[in-house]
């Protein structure tokens, strides 16, 4: 069947739908940073009181190393919730991602929807949105990253990468021939950033290799832990498959794994996957990642709790990461980034 505006439409409010009313996360896997702990410094030097989260990403100055992950857009729904986000990023001073722009180079009926975040939040890092299968098939590759940049006046585009989604989705796409050259090509051609993003089976040492050997020049783990895209496709057909609903590299490993690279190639990496609280976002960053992303809890804690209750929720977060940096004895960033876990299993 062939892919129209509507059916990418109808797809989209579906997964909003099983995102905020079912349970689509993983079931028998955590996102790993249950095995490391922090070891307390009793000599802490630190001055509480002056310790400073500011950051550089994507050439902006951003508040806490934060990443309102890319969700939604394409749908009428959307359009409120992502107003409501990037309102929130802009207070907070913190990066966001829209969600994929695949239905706004179908037709512009929602092109609202991605205009928003810009709209909303007019000076901090915005990153555009599209799957590695539009990537994959695409004949004018530079042309549709053109597109999808400027469509949103983009500071970095991500392209998302969900194999195991795309084959539980009953429309879904699982030929991914001429992926990398494409990638190559785009990397090669267009001066803004490119990012490559899981979105939640994680991206491991191998796969980010060769990302980087293509040119990206971010990697987005989105490890398994907290949303599984298998289990919003089985919700979706009422189909259950227990093993692959738990498919995915756990977002610590991914982290340690994708680290090591950092040695040879010069790229942001961004933890995410099951990020839902500031112990998470601590751990994220002690074991090496720059930037930390969370998704599905977020788009909840808005529902419930509208933006007052999502900007507490953040501030909270980071209030426990700098609890934790001053009894590590870490009074900055890069500090705590050079290794203060411990693992013990
Ligand atoms: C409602 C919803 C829609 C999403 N749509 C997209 C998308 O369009 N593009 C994308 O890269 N990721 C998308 N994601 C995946 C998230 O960005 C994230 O990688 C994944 O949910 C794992 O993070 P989490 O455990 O914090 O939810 C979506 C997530 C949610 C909850």
């Amino acid at each position: 069947m062939k892919e129209t505006p509507e059916i990418t439409s109808e797809r989209k409010k579906d997964h909003l739908d099983v995102c905020l009313n079912e349970d689509a996360e993983f079931q028998n896997k955590n996102n790993g940073f249950e095995k490391y702990h922090f070891e307390h410094y009793a000599i802490t030097e630190v001055d509480y009181s002056k310790m400073d989260l500011t950051t550089a990403f994507l050439d902006k100055e951003i508040s806490f190393p934060f990443l309102i992950s890319c969700m939604t857009g394409g749908v009428k729904e959307s359009i409120t919730i992502n107003e409501k986000l990037a309102e929130i990023a802009e207070e907070l001073k913190i990066a966001i991602g829209v969600g994929s722009q695949r239905q706004a180079l179908e037709d512009d009926s929602y092109i609202d929807s991605y205009k928003a975040f810009r709209k909303m939040a007019p000076n901090v890092p915005l990153l555009g949105n599209i799957g590695a299968g539009e990537v994959a098939c695409s004949s004018d590759i530079v042309g549709m990253g053109n597109r999808l940049i400027d469509m949103i006046e983009a500071d970095a585009l991500v392209i998302h990468f969900n194999p195991l989604q795309e084959l539980f989705q009953k429309e879904g796409d699982t030929d991914f021939t001429g992926l990398l050259n494409n990638i190559e090509k785009l990397c090669g051609r267009i001066e803004t950033p490119i990012i490559a993003k899981e979105v939640g089976s994680g991206i491991g040492k191998a796969a980010a290799k060769k990302l980087l050997e293509a040119g990206v020049k971010g990697i987005d783990v989105a490890g398994s832990g907290g949303t599984s895209w298998a289990a919003v496709e089985m919700i979706r057909n009422k189909n259950r498959n227990e093993y692959f609903w738990d498919w995915g590299i756990p977002t610590a490993e991914c982290i340690i794994g994708v680290k090591k690279l950092k040695k040879k190639y010069k790229f942001d990496l961004i933890a995410s996957g099951g990020i839902k609280n500031g112990i998470d976002v601590a751990k994220s960053l002690a074991l090496g990642s720059d930037i930390v992303a969370s998704a599905n809890v977020i788009l909840k804690h808005l529902v419930i709790n509208s933006e007052e209750g999502v900007i507490d929720l953040i501030e909270n977060w980071f209030e426990d990461v700098k609890r934790i940096m001053f009894l590590t004895g870490c009074a900055n960033l890069n500090e705590f980034k050079t290794n203060k876990l411990k693992r013990g299993d």
